[in-house]
């Protein structure tokens, strides 16, 4: 009885040839796309309090998020800060949250 081989040796030899060639190139060669981001979307802008509020506020969303929503009163705001701290368990203390608040009432503010 006579076995057969599986493969053609011509397919064979292709195949090792490709593996072959897929090792030589090593994965660091991948591209990633460059994307340009304003900076303004990405932390608040400067001025009194934008420490506080770039050091406590972009752990869970883009300024943007924040800087896109309607002008508030200064109570509003109160509100926001103290909804992220209960509700999201944001770790703001109070000194911050309260240069926070002044920073948005001045910067997204209605009276
Ligand atoms: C622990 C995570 C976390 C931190 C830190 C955080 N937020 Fe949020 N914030 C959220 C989540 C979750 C939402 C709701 C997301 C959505 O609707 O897409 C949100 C939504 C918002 C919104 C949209 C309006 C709303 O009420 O949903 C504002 C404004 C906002 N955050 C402001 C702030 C400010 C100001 C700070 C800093 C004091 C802050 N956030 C810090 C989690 C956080």
């Amino acid at each position: 009885m006579m076995l057969r081989p599986l493969l053609p040796a011509p397919v064979l030899v292709s195949a090792i040839l490709l593996s072959g060639a897929s090792l030589g190139s090593p994965i660091t060669t991948l591209k990633s796309p460059r994307v340009e981001i304003p900076a303004s979307d990405l932390v608040f802008p400067s001025g009194p309090g934008s420490e506080q509020i770039n050091g406590n506020c972009l752990t869970c969303h883009s300024a943007d998020h924040v800087l896109n929503q309607p002008s508030l009163s200064k109570e509003a705001w109160e509100e926001v800060v103290a909804k992220m701290i209960r509700a999201y368990k944001a770790p703001v203390n109070a000194d911050d949250a309260e240069k926070i608040v002044e920073y948005l009432a001045t910067t997204k503010g209605r009276p």
